[in-house]
């Protein structure tokens, strides 16, 4: 038998398989295709206090090996969340994370404070990372002081694990998991999405709205590992890896690069069985490799050269 068990910053996960924010909504959007017992957890989408509409179409463009999203934290905002989403979210029996997204420190704040109480939820991604609002996201995502005030105004707010979801569009992103770490965050996630654009050559037009959006999937696989790999180098704190995972042998990878836990994206649009493919790949790599524990395989890489 294998345990696959994992304990990321004091959430207990039942697998390394877990769902990214945005690519799921609220669980609902996906649990006919998967039952979502079965795998590790799922990110709900990003919630602010109030609803957000989010930018103005076209906000999905695809590129070569991966998608331009320039959603904009669309969501249904606090109440809305707590009164129809979190019913559904009760009955699943799955382990749920809720991601929070937030224009001030207070705002973060005041989510958690409001939604630390249900039971459910199981631990908060914090997303100072969105490269598609212009109030926040961005600023904070590439600002150490705005990360560590939030990191260290959101651990006030609750007991539960607390997860600092990194931005990739900063130089040193092992100073900004430090920083997550000293304001006592339990955990950090690496990566949110990469700016980029893209223009229609016959209109000279930018195919997003927005102009520039964030780039996800296989495109961003490599610099996603490079990145966890660069805070497990630096920082010792657990990481949950995401960007590009779309097959196990991806998943095993970021465990190698440092990540406890890895979360799938944009490959939950392409197949949104893809959780449970990975997840049986997964099992059978330990099972030929021998591996007893799955946490063996963290930050279990060889640097030496040969
Ligand atoms: C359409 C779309 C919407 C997203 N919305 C959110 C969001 O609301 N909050 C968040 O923290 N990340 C959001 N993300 C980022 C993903 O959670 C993930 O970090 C990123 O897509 C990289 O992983 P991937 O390459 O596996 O997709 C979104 C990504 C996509 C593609």
């Amino acid at each position: 038998m294998i345990d696959l068990t994992v304990d990321v910053g004091g959430l207990k996960l039942k697998n390394p398989i877990l769902l990214a924010s945005g690519t799921v909504g609220y669980g609902k959007e996906i649990a006919e295709f998967i039952n979502l017992k079965e795998i590790g957890g799922i990110v709900t989408k990003s919630i602010s206090l109030k609803p957000r509409a989010g930018n103005l179409p076209p906000r999905v463009v695809e590129t070569s090996a991966g998608m331009l999203n320039a959603i904009g934290l669309a969501n249904v905002g606090l109440e809305v969340f707590i009164r129809e989403k979190i019913p559904f979210l009760e009955k699943l029996e799955a382990t749920i994370i809720c991601n929070i997204a937030a224009s001030s420190v207070e705002e973060y704040k005041i989510c958690v404070e409001e939604l630390n109480p249900i039971e459910v939820i199981k631990a908060f991604e914090i997303n100072v990372s969105c490269p598609n609002v212009k109030d926040g996201g961005l600023i904070f995502g590439n600002n150490l002081n705005s990360v560590r005030q939030i990191a260290a105004e959101v651990r006030k707010a609750t007991e539960k694990p607390v997860i600092i979801k990194l931005s990739p569009n900063t130089a040193d992103i092992s100073a900004f998991a430090l920083a997550a770490k000293e304001e006592g965050a339990n955990a950090v996630s690496a990566i949110n999405t990469l700016v980029g654009a893209s223009f229609d050559i016959y209109s000279r037009k930018p195919k997003l709205r927005n102009v520039t959006g964030g780039l996800s999937g296989p495109a961003i696989k490599p610099i996603a590992i490079a990145k966890v790999l660069e805070i497990s180098r630096n920082v010792d704190i657990p990481i949950i890896g995401i960007g590009g995972i779309a097959d196990w042998r991806d998943a095993i990878e970021f465990l190698i690069a440092g990540a406890s836990a890895v979360q799938l994206g944009t490959i939950n649009f392409v197949n949104p069985n893809a959780a449970k493919e990975i997840l049986q790949g997964v099992k059978n790599y330990c099972e030929k490799f021998n591996i007893k524990k799955i946490g063996e395989l963290t930050a279990s890489y060889d640097l030496n050269e040969n």
